[in-house]
């Protein structure tokens, strides 16, 4: 079977090609083009198009694929509100993902971002680059002892709390289910959460329920002085009412792995940069806010992983086995 794979970059290649010598049954063909309804047309002779995170799965983009033969979409990632699943059902087309293939890779780096505004790494660097060693504006606080609020205890919250427990604080957690694993944790309603919490991180998935779960009434529940991490999905802060909540000093610091405008592709592909475009653009200008481009997956242990987890669904696909990772 081949599989035609869209928005592959180097990183992809290698990480694919360190393993293709164990799926001989599948040939992999790599396109830097990101899939729309107009790259999907020139897809000839694959079974299966590989997607990632940042794919348009959508409609248009599902009858064109099935036009083109296609039968299997390979998500290579965890999310999957991207794409529509009722479309790709009603044309036959079966979509699989990865649904966890190293959820410490995205909790490190939600903790590398919460560390990066309370100790304000951003601007040290900066400073002392610039051969300015003053301490004027660095202050921070200690995480020992303070609440983190976790929503979301599935697979990368829970490695989230796990971390935070590690570093001496207090963890609550907001979810309709709660995870048996974490004893340390307690839950909590979601009000309490927002009210109680020092730092709250953000890992529940993006659905309608969670749309803008973050929001200026949410905001105003938060405590003053919070430091809010969003390594999950950008729809689930309604990023005109965080700049209004950071402009009011609400904010110790912001850390965002993901913003809203990933999904309504406002990105301009030049070259190899990936420019940013209006309110993400926006929350850059506040000094307390860090923004990284949705690199929490991006390790060596995660890369690995998703290739292996991708191939092996592909390879279950053709026997007709169940994976476990269908989305329909
Ligand atoms: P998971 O499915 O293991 O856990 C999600 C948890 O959220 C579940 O426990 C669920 O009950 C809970 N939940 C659902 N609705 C909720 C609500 N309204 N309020 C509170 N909790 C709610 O998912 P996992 O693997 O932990 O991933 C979480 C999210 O992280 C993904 O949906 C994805 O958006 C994001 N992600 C980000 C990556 C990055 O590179 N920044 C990489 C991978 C995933």
């Amino acid at each position: 079977m081949r599989i035609t794979f869209f928005a592959a970059k180097s990183y992809d290649r290698d990480s694919f090609n360190k393993i293709k010598e164990n799926y001989p049954e599948l040939e992999l063909e790599y396109w830097e083009a990101e899939l729309s309804p107009k790259t999907a047309a020139y897809v000839t002779d694959s079974e299966a198009v590989c997607a990632f995170v940042s794919s348009d799965v959508g409609g248009e983009v599902i009858k064109v694929l099935h036009d083109r033969g296609v039968k299997l979409i390979l998500m290579r990632c965890a999310g999957f509100n991207n794409v529509d699943l009722d479309a790709a059902t009603k044309y036959g087309i079966k979509v699989m993902r990865v649904p966890g293939y190293s959820p410490e890779a995205v909790a490190e780096h939600a903790m590398a971002l919460a560390m990066a505004v309370n100790r304000h790494l951003h601007k040290a660097y900066v400073k002392v680059r610039e051969n300015n060693f003053s301490l004027q504006g660095l202050v921070g606080v200690n995480f020992y002892g303070k609440t983190a609020g976790i929503i979301g205890t599935g697979r990368i919250g829970a490695a989230m709390a796990r971390i935070c427990h590690g570093f001496g604080m207090k963890v609550i957690a907001y979810d309709m289910y709660q995870n048996p694993d974490l004893d340390f944790v307690t839950y909590v309603d979601l009000d309490e959460l927002l009210a109680s919490s020092d730092l709250i991180s953000l890992h529940c998935p993006l659905m309608d329920s969670t749309y803008h779960l973050i929001n200026l009434e949410t905001i105003n529940k938060m405590k003053d002085g919070v430091i809010l991490i969003n390594t999950s999905r950008g729809g689930l802060v309604k990023t005109d009412d965080l700049i209004a909540g950071i402009r009011e000093h609400k904010f110790f610091g912001v850390g965002l792995d993901v913003y809203e405008e990933e999904t309504k592709n406002v990105f301009e592909n030049h070259e190899d940069d990936i420019l940013m475009h209006s309110t993400t653009a926006r929350l850059l200008s506040f000094p307390n806010v860090i923004v990284t481009s949705h690199q929490g997956f991006f390790t060596e242990e995660a890369l690995g992983a998703i290739s292996e987890t991708t191939l092996n669904n592909a390879r279950a696909y053709i026997k007709g086995e169940t994976a476990g990772t269908e989305l329909n």
